[in-house]
């Protein structure tokens, strides 16, 4: 099946949007970008190593230069952000503009933050439970400006999740 979407998923660390969107490529024959990776083979060096040594300030810019990269590529596309990408105005603004429909992936904190502590991915924003929580919580009512809003229940697969959402979307 071949479906000219066009859809950027968003939601904290570890609520599985990588795996997701792995899915919604294979269902349905898109091409797919996930922005973490992207940066790191563009620039060479670990997100985690970039965050630590030039600070998230200059790590917010890589990440919007190549979320315009990974934009500008035309047709169908699924597009997993990186966990605060979404919460930077600018970046919203060109994913709307680039014609990509939003969806967050909503979870509880503790289901995020039990991925996050057996995930093998370096996440120097979410090294500390406590600091981890104050974000999570800080980035509710800016995750839900997302044009969609798909709801992680407890028990669901990241399988599960993709064949829902093309089934409502597509
Ligand atoms: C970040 C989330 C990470 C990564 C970076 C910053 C964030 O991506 O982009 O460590 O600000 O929430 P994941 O959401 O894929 O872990």
């Amino acid at each position: 099946m071949k479906n000219e979407v066009r859809l950027a998923l968003t939601g904290f660390m570890g609520v599985g949007k990588s795996s997701v969107a792995r899915h919604l490529e294979h269902i349905t024959g898109c091409r797919r970008f996930d922005l973490d990776s992207l940066i790191e083979e563009t620039s060479g060096r670990r997100l985690a190593e970039i965050i630590d040594s030039d600070g998230i300030n200059k790590f917010r810019e890589i990440e919007t230069a190549a979320l315009k990269n990974a934009l500008d590529a035309g047709g169908g596309c699924i597009l997993s952000l990186g966990g605060g990408t979404w919460t930077v105005a600018a970046n919203r603004e060109l994913i709307i503009t680039k014609g990509f429909t939003s969806i967050w992936l909503e979870s509880s904190f503790e289901h995020c933050w039990f991925n996050i502590k057996f995930s093998r991915k370096e996440r120097p924003l979410a090294r500390d439970k406590e600091k981890a929580k104050k974000l999570f919580e800080e980035r509710q009512r800016i995750y839900c400006l997302a044009d969609w809003h798909f709801l992680v229940r407890p028990g669901l697969n990241s399988y599960d999740i993709a064949h829902q959402i093309a089934d409502q979307l597509l």
